[in-house]
């Protein structure tokens, strides 16, 4: 490609993502799947890579985080970050519609109702159509630049198209979706790191993070409810919101003018049920005059407008009294305590128990066993414990003592520095914990043995037949048969998986151990850095440290595994049933390939995919995942996507078949 080209084909590619990027995360309508987008980043990114020189400030692919910041700066807002004045109640409410029609001297007001999400405020700033700066808003005077943070969210658009005025601000809530959260903390329970306690606290949490890259690995979302300018072309808050979807902008969902009170109890009723069924929570409802000259005239107390006002949703309480303190020990050894209460009715459902998330929670609440607790359900699902009422409180009372041990397996609880779980540290035999490590070897992205479930991997410890790892492979058929409700078929079944699951190369055993801090990416360097277990179990961690992206906290963890008999033992007794721990060897083919970036597709008929990425490695080749313009070969097989072959005989990339490829090795 000449240099011309490629600068324009850097262009094109990200203003087409960008414009994917606004289908998807703000009108929620994708064109093209996923994966296809994520071809199209990785060949942006190819280039980028290669002529630095040509990537746009606002590139797509500036959305993993750019660099490390050393803190954030505070500045002044330019306008006071308020809050909002807030009520539960009805009659406040109408109160509020009469104060409003009172003082403009109208008989009826035109609400705005938004939801009211419930994040971390935020002010944008656009100029000339670009995203300026994004300030949290911190005591309202002043806030944090956390601009850079900002960016790496998908939702907020960094370039605005159509009509926008040259300078304005926008504000809004930084939220988590529910669904992220729990994968998010999913991935954390996997490295054995601490769980969050709800979306909120991440999303402010994660803009705080001194690492965009890390910020951007948290799936975080924006809404903006509020147009700030110093000349405001429009004449009421909806048109201003409005105008600002049509420039790309994500403005609150779900909003509705509505034309009097009444149509706004409307609004809070349909809302009051349906917010259980949104994917993130929302703890109320905003309702604002629309008209701007409406909002001049009403103006500010000295804390809120006087347009608008917080309704909260009811969250209801009810008094209970705590008969115990429960503890759960999780998959990765977490301990978390749970109150058990006196059965009491909350929101239509019963409540029996509540979570007390840790030792500082209940040292926070000092709630004792046999005090009379509040006990709430709001927006969530879980109930809590929000409060003791101290004034019926035995006056014998005492604290309550943590346990000290773990409630499975009576070993001594850890609970490192900085954190508020406890953890139990006997993760082989803790059954909970054994349990889960099972769960974890035989799972998709590990040993993939699909007759394993979660349920059989519980009933198989249970039975004594798999305590370990290992013992998988010394399972009979007649043991499986006679378990509870296992006929042939899943006895069959079981067995043949676990003995397909010995050709799963050395980087899946790896991952599948769950040695802490061992995901699957670092499982393959690690497998591809030290060739062999033997060289791994040998390994000090400055040997380990020396592999491409191992740090100090993977190597220590690693060389500690290995550290324990046990684990010896266990790796010995898996190789002794043929299970492979060896890498494939990367150069012993030679390095006939070496330098180059060849891109498979299709089917082939003498190798399968894998083995043929396999070759393309074992030769010293790479092995790419899109067509970009760095790539050598694209090696064709029966059913290649026609986009593939259409970009490689754009680019110029050379097309060969299996046995071209076969001769060319
Ligand atoms: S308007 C001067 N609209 O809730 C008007 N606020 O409890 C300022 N919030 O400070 C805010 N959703 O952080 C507005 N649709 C919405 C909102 C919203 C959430 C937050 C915001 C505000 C707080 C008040």
């Amino acid at each position: 490609m000449q240099i011309a080209e490629v600068q324009a084909k850097i262009q094109a590619l990200s203003a087409e993502l960008k414009e994917h990027n606004y289908r998807y995360y703000v009108l929620a309508e994708p064109t093209i799947s996923d994966h296809q987008f994520d071809i199209k980043l990785k060949e942006l990114e190819a280039l980028e890579k290669q002529y630095p020189e040509f990537t746009l400030a606002d590139s797509p692919t500036q959305h993993v985080g750019g660099s490390l910041l050393e803190e954030f700066k505070t500045v002044p807002h330019k306008r006071r970050m308020l809050s909002l004045g807030n009520t539960y109640s009805e009659e406040e409410l109408l109160e509020f519609d009469e104060r409003v029609r009172k003082s403009l001297g109208i008989a009826e007001v035109e609400y705005v109702c938004e939801l009211k999400i419930d994040g971390l405020a935020i002010s944008l700033f656009y100029e000339n159509g670009q995203l300026s700066q994004a300030i949290t808003r911190g005591d309202g005077f002043q806030g944090d630049d956390v601009t850079e943070n900002v960016k790496t969210i998908r939702s907020v658009k960094q370039q605005l198209h159509g009509n926008y005025p040259a300078s304005f601000e926008i504000r809004g809530e930084i939220f988590m979706h529910r669904k992220g959260f729990e994968k998010l903390n999913a991935q954390r329970a996997e490295h054995g790191e601490a769980q969050y306690a709800n979306p909120r606290n991440v999303a402010s949490g994660s803009l705080k993070i001194k690492d965009p890259k890390e910020v951007a690995k948290r799936p975080l979302d924006i809404t903006l409810y509020h147009f700030l300018a110093d000349s405001n072309p429009f004449a009421s808050h909806s048109e201003s919101l409005q105008n600002a979807h049509q420039w790309g902008i994500k403005t609150a969902e779900h909003s509705q003018t509505c034309p009097n009170i009444q149509a706004v109890f409307q609004y809070l009723n349909h809302w009051n049920e349906a917010r259980h069924h949104l994917g993130y929570d929302t703890d109320g409802v905003v309702i604002k005059v629309n008209s701007f000259r409406y909002q001049e005239e009403l103006g500010f107390t000295a804390k809120v407008p006087r347009w608008a006002i917080a309704y909260k949703f009811q969250t209801e309480t009810a008094s209970s009294t705590l008969l115990g303190i429960t503890y759960q020990v999780g998959r990765t050894g977490a301990i978390t305590p749970v109150a058990e209460l006196q059965p009491v009715q909350l929101l239509g459902t019963t409540v029996k128990r509540a979570s007390l998330h840790n030792a500082n929670e209940i040292e926070r609440l000092d709630v004792r066993v046999g005090d009379a607790v509040f006990v709430e359900k709001g927006g969530e699902i879980i109930p809590k414990i929000v409060g003791v009422d101290f004034s019926r409180r035995n006056p014998n009372s005492a604290p309550h003592p943590y346990i000290t041990h773990c409630p499975e397996c009576n070993t001594q609880l850890q609970r490192k520095e900085g954190e508020a779980q406890h953890y139990c540290p006997n993760i082989d035999e803790c059954p909970p914990q054994a349990i889960g490590k099972i769960e974890h070897f035989v799972g998709r992205k590990a040993m993939d043995i699909q007759s394993i479930g979660a349920e059989m991997a519980e009933t198989l410890y249970a039975a004594g037949l798999v305590k370990d790892l290992p013992d998988l492979y010394t399972l009979t058929f007649e043991q499986v048969l006679a378990l509870d409700r296992v006929g042939e078929k899943t006895a069959t079944n079981l067995i043949q998986g676990i003995e397909e699951s010995k050709k799963q190369p050395f980087e899946r055993v790896l991952f599948g151990l769950g040695i802490r801090y061992v995901g699957e990416t670092v499982a393959k360097k690690l497998a591809a850095g030290m060739g062999n277990i033997d060289n791994l179990m040998a390994a000090s961690a400055e040997q380990l440290i020396g592999i491409d992206e191992i740090g100090e906290r993977i190597a220590e963890s690693v060389v500690q595994y290995f550290s324990d008999p046990k684990h010896i033992m266990g790796i010995e007794s898996m190789k002794t049933a043929g299970l492979i721990f060896t890498a494939i060897e990367k150069e012993s083919l030679g390095d006939g390939l070496a330098g180059k970036t060849l891109v498979i597709s299709g089917v082939f008929a003498k190798h399968s995919r894998d083995e043929i990425k396999a070759l393309i490695e074992a030769h010293g080749g790479k092995v790419g995942s899109g067509v970009t313009g760095k790539t050598d070969f694209l090696v064709a097989g029966d059913g290649i996507g026609p986009s593939k072959l259409e970009k490689a005989t754009q680019l110029g990339v050379q097309i060969i078949s299996e046995d071209q490829f076969l001769e060319l090795l």
